[in-house]
């Protein structure tokens, strides 16, 4: 296949923030994912150092906390001050456990302290109140004299915090309080009305968003709500074939892998379809759409808690990762933001654990050798995604971006056949490129990480040659590489 690069044709950046990732209070997540609380694990702070030290390699830019369907039974006031004294409750959402609430609104703040990552806050409207609401952000973020900015301080933190990233409810549509949007755009109103700005910087507030391709939401909510929003959210994941047929993370055949394929690529057709209805209400582009929910969502690993979301990851999360990252590049007007379900132990993990040890997934390896596009600008590139016909829907066998940022290029290319492999050049027209390297993730479709053999999926050597400004390579079957210029 040959493809053209325009250096010279900048089609606007691609926001660092479409890297971001999502940690909810489900399953093993946040308590033994990444907070312990004896010191089996190391830890400091009950953060895990082998989690944070391995995600730290992501230059994660945003997180996402408490969920999801938990943000929107969670109050905030039950995980603060003496953790012995913080009340139980029983987590409804997922599984019925017992959440001790010692992972609370310090705990997060450390987290993403360790980090170094930015907080984005999913405020609860399903069941919580206004006034819990805006106490919560003059607690986290007032520096005055205040009864919540001093209850803060004799928690332990003297300095507010700084966050902007803030969400209105989660999925009120469903888990977060089964309402109609009509109702919803209301109680946003409401709600955005009493969320101040006690910092130098304004709060982003996020409107909860449709399901999938529930354009009539977004219609709703924009005409209703305009300017009181920053942005507003959209969940769509993908499944073997959908819903109720999730399929296994693992003992998946050729089938599973093409209609997975599928089910990934429809996330084009959902932000057209959310693209166009912004459009129509905002024409200038003022409101940001946050993919804050998105990944390849099975069924959980036999013998493990349904209610957990645990599963495996595999070749196919990678490139269909790929594919998924590359179309939020093409939407970089809209999409600012997006957040992978979910960071550790649930759905499409960057990292599984288990006791003390980790391993990293495909998943993990991809953000890692996508970095070099956070905050990129985005590329021309002419290219034939080669679409064909799967029983769920159409899919491509190619997808490629490119962006540039300090003089760098970053080319990254996934190939979906299971049998043929792709051999591309690329002219690459007005760069002044004098070397190339590249990594590439492929095996067997089901390849995947296990505590016993951590390396089966990792990041290869990939040949490439640069020669009379073109970039040739040859990008094997089920593949994700990324090819770095300089
Ligand atoms: O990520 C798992 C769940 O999926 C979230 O809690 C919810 O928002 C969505 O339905």
């Amino acid at each position: 296949m040959k493809a053209k690069l325009n250096y010279s044709e900048k089609l606007g950046k691609i926001s660092k923030y479409i890297y971001g990732q999502f940690a909810e209070h489900l399953g093993r997540c946040i308590y033994e994912g990444v907070y312990v609380e004896d010191d089996s694990v190391p830890n400091v702070n009950g953060m895990r150092c082998d989690v944070v030290n391995a995600l730290k390699e992501l230059e994660i830019p945003v997180l996402r906390w408490p969920g999801g369907c938990f943000a929107d039974d969670y109050h905030w006031r039950d995980g603060i001050g003496d953790k012995e004294s913080r009340p139980y409750m029983v987590n409804t959402n997922w599984g019925g456990v017992v959440e001790n609430n010692h992972f609370g609104t310090h705990e997060f703040f450390e987290l993403c302290e360790q980090l170094g990552t930015e907080p984005y806050i999913c405020g609860n409207v399903g069941s919580g109140s206004v006034r819990e609401m805006r106490d919560w952000i003059e607690y986290m973020t007032f520096d005055g004299d205040s009864p919540l900015a001093n209850e803060r301080r004799r928690n332990g933190r003297e300095k507010p915090w700084k966050l902007k990233f803030f969400g209105i409810g989660n999925e009120a549509w469903g888990c977060g309080g089964g309402m109609r949007a009509e109702y919803y755009a209301d109680l946003l109103r409401q709600y955005s009305t009493y969320l101040k700005d006690y910092g130098d910087e304004p709060l982003y507030k996020i409107a909860c968003g449709a399901d999938k391709r529930d354009t009539d939401w977004t219609d709703k909510v924009m005409k209703s709500v305009g300017g009181r929003m920053s942005a507003i959210s959209l969940h769509n994941y993908s499944f073997e074939r959908d819903w109720d047929h999730k399929g296994s993370s693992v003992d998946f055949d050729e089938h599973g892998w093409y209609s997975n394929m599928a089910s990934a690529y429809l996330m084009k057709e959902t932000i057209a379809a959310h693209k166009k209805v912004m459009d129509e209400n905002d024409p200038d582009g003022k409101i940001a759409l946050i993919v804050d929910e998105w990944g390849d969502w099975y069924d959980v690993l036999p013998g493990t808690n349904p209610g957990f979301l645990y599963q495996q990851n595999t070749v196919r999360d990678a490139v269909a990762g790929m594919m998924t990252l590359h179309i939020f590049h093409e939407n970089n007007d809209r999409v600012y933001m997006a957040n992978i379900a979910q960071m550790i132990n649930v759905l499409q993990a960057m990292i599984l654990t288990e006791g003390d040890q980790i391993v990293l997934t495909p998943t993990y390896h991809l953000f890692k050798m996508m970095k070099g596009h956070m905050d990129g600008e985005r590329l021309a590139l002419d290219y034939d995604e080669k679409p064909y016909d799967t029983d769920n829907g159409k899919a491509v066998k190619i997808s490629m971006s490119a962006s540039e940022k300090d003089g760098v290029i970053t080319l990254s290319a996934c190939n979906t056949s299971l049998t043929d492999g792709e051999d591309i050049e690329i002219e690459l027209s007005g760069a002044d490129a004098k070397n190339a390297s590249a990594l590439v993730i492929t095996g067997e479709m089901n390849a995947h990480n296990t505590f016993d053999e951590p390396d089966n999926v990792k990041p290869e050597n990939m040949v490439v040659t640069l020669s009379n400004g073109v970039l040739s390579f040859k990008l094997p079957a089920k593949s994700a590489a990324v090819i770095t210029v300089k």
